[in-house]
């Protein structure tokens, strides 16, 4: 049973939803900069139109108060607020978000801020590659510092970084080439990433003293293909490699020995200070946010079948689930298991930041029939539920996405959202708002407070 403060929400970042990605001042991003560049290898939408939320923000949020959620995750443009990553502050940029989180609370919907998603500023990439270099640290706690300032009068759920489990391992997503040292900057971008991360803590807590913090994690949960021990232990250790060993750094403010280990035989042990152990220790969440979707099969040699190729391990298809299109598997007793097994280890409380079902779709007659989303929302919250009876302090749910909103990987092909945005790959005709039919069992779902429908 969900408890009667629930935050049920929904969910977009800054780059997917607003566009005029350079419009009143905003600078130019790394995620701005790897849309740019998919668009010119595969014909598909870019971030310079997106959703148009930039100019659609009153009649989003008149959209939110009829879908009656109680809370929205959204991002802030680190390069919105500071074109360069640093330096002078685009009051235009703070305006937008200003104008924003007001609309939000007017309506009674709490505000879920990203600090981070995707978006590191270009210039700190041109400059500095980004978090390679330390100075980022201080620029990012800079630019944190700055919306607690600022917004932290009305926001009292903040999120550091998104998914930095997966920036860390995708060179692109830190601005990075890549070339024989990638692997090197990769740690040290991902190590410096963490400072950043406890440096918002440390200030969110100095300056918002009634917000909670914390970070935003990949957490698939990984299954063994077989149960050959051999498997069982790849999927175990890719829990540990992937998720489990970032939320220990996030959570306890310390590095397990078995990532120093491996850094340290792979020869990337990052460069690291005196300062750093108490840069973490007083930085530690107050919750973690979890974006979860679906569930991986993970077998220990390359066999068969073959999805993903890992060092020692392959990710394989599971016979005994549907996927989407592009093979993210459907398997909400997976969602169980993930939010037992991680409040089981952290004791934090949890918040789910992102889940939901993608698929190509077409307006017919300003209606879409999403069946299959509406069972995978239904039959994921039967599990939340489970799952909260079961003992786990699950906080709340931001469905991905509130709107159609530009996949990180596939343009506007892969749609997510409970809202159709009326716009193609390239021709962005006028981005026309159209609930679909699971914004309206969403609608219900939240009236019930989650209750069998
Ligand atoms: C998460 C990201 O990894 O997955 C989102 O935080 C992203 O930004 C979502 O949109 C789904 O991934 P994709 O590639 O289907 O857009």
């Amino acid at each position: 049973m969900f408890p009667n403060n629930f935050l049920w929400g929904a969910a977009t970042s800054a780059f997917q939803y607003e566009g005029a990605n350079l419009e009143d001042g905003k600078g130019w991003s790394v995620a701005d900069e790897r849309c740019k560049n998919r668009a010119i290898n595969h014909p598909q939408a870019d971030a310079s139109v997106a959703s148009d939320g930039y100019h659609k923000l009153q009649e989003d949020v008149e959209l939110m108060k009829e879908l009656g959620i109680k809370s929205y995750r959204f991002s802030i443009g680190w390069s919105r607020l500071y074109p360069k990553g640093y330096g002078e502050l685009n009051t235009d940029g703070l305006k937008y978000y200003d104008k924003l989180i007001d609309a939000l609370v007017n309506n009674g919907i709490e505000p879920v801020v990203t600090l981070l998603h995707f978006d590191i500023p270009w210039n700190l990439i041109e400059e500095m590659e980004g978090f390679v270099d330390r100075r980022c640290v201080e620029y990012f706690e800079q630019f944190a510092k700055t919306c607690f300032e600022q917004f932290g009068d009305r926001v009292k759920y903040w999120l550091t970084i998104n998914e930095q489990n997966v920036m860390s391992s995708m060179p692109s997503m830190c601005g990075l080439k890549e070339d024989e040292t990638i692997q090197k900057k990769l740690v040290q971008a991902n190590y410096n990433m963490f400072l950043a991360s406890a440096k918002a803590v440390k200030a969110c807590h100095d300056l918002c003293k009634e917000a909670k913090i914390g970070p935003c994690v990949s957490y698939p949960t990984f299954y063994p293909a077989t149960c050959n021990p051999l498997d069982v232990e790849a999927a175990y250790l890719n829990m540990d490699l992937f998720c489990y060993y970032a939320m220990e750094v996030y959570v306890h403010g310390e590095y397990p020995k078995y990532i120093l280990n491996k850094w340290e035989e792979d020869g990337v042990m990052p460069e690291r200070k005196e300062e750093d152990a108490t840069i973490l220790k007083d930085g530690c969440a107050d919750y973690l946010g979890l974006n979860w979707y679906t569930t991986q099969c993970v077998c220990a040699k390359s066999e068969g079948n073959l999805l993903n190729i890992g060092d020692k391990m392959d990710i394989v298809p599971n016979p005994y689930l549907k996927a989407t299109e592009w093979g993210w598997n459907y398997d909400p007793k997976g969602l169980r298991i993930a939010l037992r097994e991680c409040y089981a280890r952290f004791r934090l409380p949890l918040m789910i930041c992102e889940n939901g079902w993608s698929q190509q779709e077409e307006l017919t007659d300003g209606k879409v029939h999403d069946e299959v989303r509406i069972q995978y929302i239904k039959e994921h919250v039967e599990t939340m539920s489970k799952a909260i009876d079961d003992g786990v302090d699950l906080i709340g749910y931001q469905y991905w996405s509130f709107v159609d909103i530009l996949s990180s990987s596939q343009g506007f092909a892969k749609r997510y959202g409970l809202v159709y945005v009326d716009r193609g790959e390239e021709n962005t005709c006028d981005c026309k708002r159209y609930p679909k039919d699971s914004f309206y069992y969403y609608k219900k779902l939240i009236q019930t407070n989650g209750k069998g429908i």
